[in-house]
């Protein structure tokens, strides 16, 4: 069946794109339009064109999945297409419902007009995969909206609703009603003959005052500085659209492409395609059928109104999802609720929600401070302090209070799901769910599975996670889960590192230049020194002596340095600043420890830094992989993409592994457990695909 159906209302040919899921532009779907296109135009009873999508959008833009195979070079190509669009001799529309984005708001642009859905998504999203628009976005958009706002649309990524672009002149009429009805409406609506003809690039209003201020380009860059750190498409982009005020269209549009070309090829779009089907494919559960029934969550409760608590309610009641938190003590209840106002009011101030919606969200979410007023929740889920004596009693008490029909669900970020559940008559209910700080923002939702966690429970966890706007990866039972099982390796390579010669600030910067947000020490005086000193303690009671980790932190909690939160940790902080001052006393304690540990202190360079680091996390990434804890590489890459800020263009600690090359990655290993020994010992996966020259792509 060909992808795109041809009808015919009241004189206007209405060719409907039907690539389902997305109607992607890829090969079979150019060739379709191609041909329906020239044979509307070959009917001389067609007044006008109607573009329009079947199923849930317009069009998602080109197949990324295409990018860099031979069906992406062959004719007819986008560009090609959406510029025959634009020289036609009859007026042409765009109906857009759902999403019209890359390719597919580039392919709107090349029409004459664009009647959308309320609701719909216009957008140019490229630069988050490492391109940029490459079919005629960066030199139409600005010749229709504001060169300003263009540059906003283009470099953001991030889509607009059809209100806003109607209010900015993207869309020319909003339709409420059938979509087909109001387009074909519209094409009555215009002028007979060559004035209802209105190709986009003749159009040059914009262009003029833009061309006044050239500045502008300079000031976005330098504004863009920060979120674009270490990423070339956004650069890229803002070069594109200035070249459009300077060169003539079809140079325009030649420079655009050459740099979606070169864009396209670059490690880092291939870094940043990859994150994007990983993502979606760790939502896809291996030997769970499709069809797996799923629970409704109508209304949830989380125990504990704790930093944890208070961000987990908010995304509920964000979600739309009534929820009520509970605390023992109206003291602390009223505390966390009084936290989620404070957030939300700054949200207001900011802008990002109006307060009639902070309003609905607040009327959402309720407090109590006594379990049998909990009611029938669908969900109940823990968020109460790390020990294990605390939670089964917890679980125990709940599993006798809450019906049959409640998922209980634990935060933990360490514990044995496991154990929790044999708390429990309902171990098939009993599963993790491990958010991350602060619970609002951060998009990672880690869902343990215990081994009695039935089909249903994962299920409706992982489709709860995606209601909740986050991000769902499903893993397995072990000390710290995938995220920190990895991230513990990697601190504590980090603290070896200390102990041989580099300060934190050393070892901070290197990790910040790879792409973190902020290496492991800043990271550390954020989240806490208590914790993990915690957990060493209570680690080296029951195994003495079973991981060796360097002293240095643990005497640094000694003297009551917590991070952040006590104005000293590894760093020390001024009031009221988050900005980390290296400290001198801290310098002398590090110099103290590898003295008495009898090392020749050394300069060590961030090359060694980052290897040693990240690869220590990829080889327990390896481990994790063989214990089958995650179900792929894909996954582990996206729990650190958005759990932890491992840097998104460069593909999450997997992808990198594969791109830098196995054999490299086991030697550094092989290299440090010669040193160390124990948990450094190469994983014996990396081991066979370094052996075998291949990656865990290839798994
Ligand atoms: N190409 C190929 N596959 C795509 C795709 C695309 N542009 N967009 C989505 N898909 C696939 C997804 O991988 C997923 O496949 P799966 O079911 O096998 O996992 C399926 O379509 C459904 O996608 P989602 O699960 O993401 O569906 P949602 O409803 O949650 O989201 C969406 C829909 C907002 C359209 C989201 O899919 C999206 O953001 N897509 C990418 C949009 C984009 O980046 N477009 C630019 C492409 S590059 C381009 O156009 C270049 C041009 O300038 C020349």
């Amino acid at each position: 069946m060909s992808k795109v159906t041809t009808s015919k209302i009241s004189g206007v040919a209405v060719l409907t794109l039907d690539n389902a899921p997305v109607n992607g532009l890829g090969l079979a779907l150019r060739t379709a339009l191609n041909k329906a296109f020239r044979d509307a135009m070959e009917d001389a009873e067609v007044t006008a064109i109607v573009l329009i999508g079947a199923g849930r959008m317009f069009s998602a833009g080109a197949d990324i999945s295409e990018f860099g195979t031979p069906n992406s070079m062959k004719p007819p190509s986008l560009p090609e297409i959406i510029n025959m669009i634009e020289a036609a001799e009859r007026p042409i529309v765009a109906a857009i419902h759902g999403n019209a984005l890359g390719g597919g708001l580039e392919l709107a642009l090349g029409c004459h007009y664009r009647v959308a859905q309320a609701g719909a998504n216009l957008g140019l999203p490229e630069v988050s995969l490492g391109i940029i628009p490459g079919a005629g976005g960066t030199q139409r958009l600005p010749r229709v909206i504001a060169v300003e706002r263009a540059l906003d649309v283009i470099v953001s990524g991030k889509p607009l609703k059809a209100e806003k672009a109607k209010e900015l002149g993207l869309v020319d009429f909003l339709a409420d009603g059938d979509l087909v009805e109001a387009a074909v409406k519209f094409c009555g609506s215009l002028p007979e003959g060559n004035g209802a003809l209105r190709p986009t690039r003749a159009r040059e209003d914009n262009l003029g005052p833009a061309r006044e201020k050239p500045d502008i380009f300079e000031g976005y860059r330098k504004s863009m500085a920060r979120r674009a750190r270490g990423l070339d498409a956004p650069y890229a982009a803002v070069e594109c659209v200035e070249s459009c005020l300077f060169k003539e269209f079809d140079d325009g549009l030649q420079f655009e492409r050459d740099t979606f070309k070169r864009l396209v090829a670059s490690d880092q779009s291939r870094a940043l395609r990859h994150a994007f089907f990983v993502e979606r494919a760790a939502t896809k559960i291996d030997g769970l059928p499709k069809d797996t029934a799923k629970q409704n969550i109508e209304y949830a409760a989380v125990v504990g109104c704790g930093t944890m608590g208070v961000g987990i309610a908010m995304n509920f009641a964000n979600a739309g999802i009534p929820v009520t938190v509970l605390e023992t003590k109206d003291e602390f209840l009223q505390k966390g609720l009084g936290v989620i106002r404070k957030n939300y009011a700054a949200s207001v101030a900011k802008g990002r929600i109006s307060q009639d919606e902070m309003d609905g969200r607040m009327s959402l979410i309720s407090g109590i401070a006594d379990f049998n007023q909990l009611g029938e929740p669908d969900v109940v889920i823990e968020a109460v302090f790390e020990k294990m004596d605390v939670k089964k009693q917890l679980f125990n008490e709940l599993d006798g209070l809450m019906p049959a029909k409640t998922i209980l669900a634990t935060n933990t970020s360490t514990l044995d799901v496991n154990e929790i559940a044999s708390a429990t008559g309902r171990p098939e209910k009993v599963i993790g769910t491990h958010f991350f700080s602060p619970a609002n923002v951060m998009r990672l939702q880690e869902n343990v599975r215990g081994y009695k966690t039935s089909d249903e429970t994962i299920s409706t966890i992982m489709a709860l996670a995606k209601k909740l706007g986050k991000v769902g990866v499903l893993v397995g039972v072990c000390d710290g889960f995938v995220g920190n099982r990895m991230l513990h390796a990697y601190t504590r390579q980090a603290n070896f590192l200390l102990e041989e010669g580099a300060l934190p600030q050393e070892v901070d910067k290197a990790i910040f230049n790879f792409g973190f947000p902020m290496g492991p020490f800043a990271m550390g005086d954020l989240a806490g020194l208590d914790v993990g000193w915690l957990i060493r303690k209570a680690r080296n009671k029951d195994k003495p002596n079973n991981l060796r980790y360097s002293p240095i932190a643990d005497r640094i909690c000694e003297k009551g340095r917590f991070g952040q939160k006590t104005s000293a940790g590894w760093y020390l902080y001024k009031e009221g600043s988050r900005a980390p001052v290296p400290d001198p006393e801290i310098e002398q304690l590090i110099l103290d420890v590898s003295e008495e540990l009898g090392f020749d202190r050394r300069a060590i360079g961030e090359q060694e830094i980052v290897e040693r680091c990240i690869y220590t996390m990829i080889n327990e990434g390896a481990k994790i992989l063989t214990e089958g804890i995650s179900q792929r590489p894909g996954d582990i890459d996206t729990v650190w993409l958005h759990g932890y800020g491992f840097p998104r263009q460069r593909g999450g600690p997997m992808f990198y592994a594969d791109s830098v090359g196995l054999k490299q990655v086991y030697d550094v290993i092989s290299t440090l457990y010669d040193k160390y020994g124990d948990w450094l010992e190469p994983a014996p996966l990396l081991r066979d695909l370094a052996e075998a020259g291949k990656g865990f792509g290839d798994l």
